[in-house]
């Protein structure tokens, strides 16, 4: 080990939950690059002095997460990239010669863990339920890759107004946003359903999006079979959630028949593609995914 590794680490509030140190200390070790990645708790009103103290500090790079994805964005030292500055959100910072550079990679690590599966997104309808901060990422990522995309929120306001604005912002008029009183037709529409809520872990863990809705899926007796006639073995149900590994969601999906994956390959490659950023290598995923899958176990 060289006496001087490079410096790297994850901001957050909170921040003792965070997966990323173990993922990204596995690939720097299997790389053999001499390189430290820690978890820092970093209050929203302390994030602008953080960042600073770090450049002066040496770190190479910053993984930014909850609360700070968005508002890293208002500093004037730091320089977004294009996709990061349309998305107004960034989870990744790379500290150079050219400055502080913000880059967005949870979108695109959506897509490659999607592809991993061999879950094929090109052209594919593409269902995104929720409209916060996660949705925001994949939606304008299929916006711009002119899927044809349908976001719905349980504020179907903020669904439509996101939508608007990714049309505005990708030229794609096949972005449309609405709530969830079309869910089922919506459903069956999609080829691809991306569940992006906080639905499913935490305080929501024994509750699914269909809990919400007012129809015959509310009685969980009728949901398996009424949901059959909306799902089918080609569809794609994708929930970002990781912990836990299956939500009520996707085991009422896999139930109906569709084709299921949850939030860990995401979680990997957007931490892969940020690895990249920084190092200019690739890591091994298999490496990253074991850490992760260790850590939550
Ligand atoms: P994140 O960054 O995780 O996306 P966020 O920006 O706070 O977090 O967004 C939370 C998302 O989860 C929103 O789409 C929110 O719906 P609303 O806009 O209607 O609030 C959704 N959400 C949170 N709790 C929910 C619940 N109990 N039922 C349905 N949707 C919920």
């Amino acid at each position: 080990m060289n006496s001087n590794p490079q410096k790297y680490g994850v901001f957050g509030d909170p921040i003792h939950h965070s997966l990323s140190p173990a993922m990204h200390k596995a690939a720097f070790s299997n790389l053999g690059l001499s390189a430290v990645y820690d978890a820092f708790l970093v209050k929203p009103e302390d994030l602008e002095k953080s960042i600073l103290k770090a450049k002066d500090d040496g770190f190479c790079g910053l993984n930014l997460t909850i609360p700070h994805k968005e508002s890293v964005l208002k500093f004037d030292f730091i320089s977004p990239d294009p996709f990061s500055k349309m998305v107004g959100a960034a989870n990744t910072l790379r500290f150079s010669s050219n400055g502080i550079e913000a880059f967005n990679t949870d979108a695109m690590g959506a897509l490659l863990a999607l592809e991993s599966e061999n879950f094929h997104t090109d052209g594919k309808n593409i269902l995104i339920i929720g409209a916060g901060g996660a949705s925001r990422s994949i939606s304008f990522l299929f916006g711009l890759r002119k899927n044809p995309v349908k976001i719905v929120n349980r504020t179907a306001e903020k669904a439509e107004k996101l939508a608007v604005e990714i049309q505005e912002k990708t030229g794609n008029l096949n972005v449309s946003g609405g709530g969830f009183s079309n869910l089922l037709p919506d459903i069956a529409r999609a080829d691809i359903i991306i569940q992006t809520t906080e639905l499913g872990m935490g305080k929501y863990e024994n509750v699914s999006v269909f809990d919400q809705l007012e129809s015959d899926l509310k009685n969980e007796n009728l949901r398996v079979a009424e949901l059959k006639k909306y799902l089918t073995p080609e569809s794609v149900v994708f929930d970002i959630v990781y912990n836990p590994a299956e939500t009520k969601f996707l085991r009422e999906a896999k139930a109906a028949g569709a084709q299921t994956m949850n939030g860990t390959m995401m979680l990997v490659y957007q931490g892969a593609l940020a690895f990249e950023i920084w190092t200019g290598k690739k890591p091994d995923i298999s490496v990253m995914k074991n850490a992760v899958l260790k850590a939550l176990d």
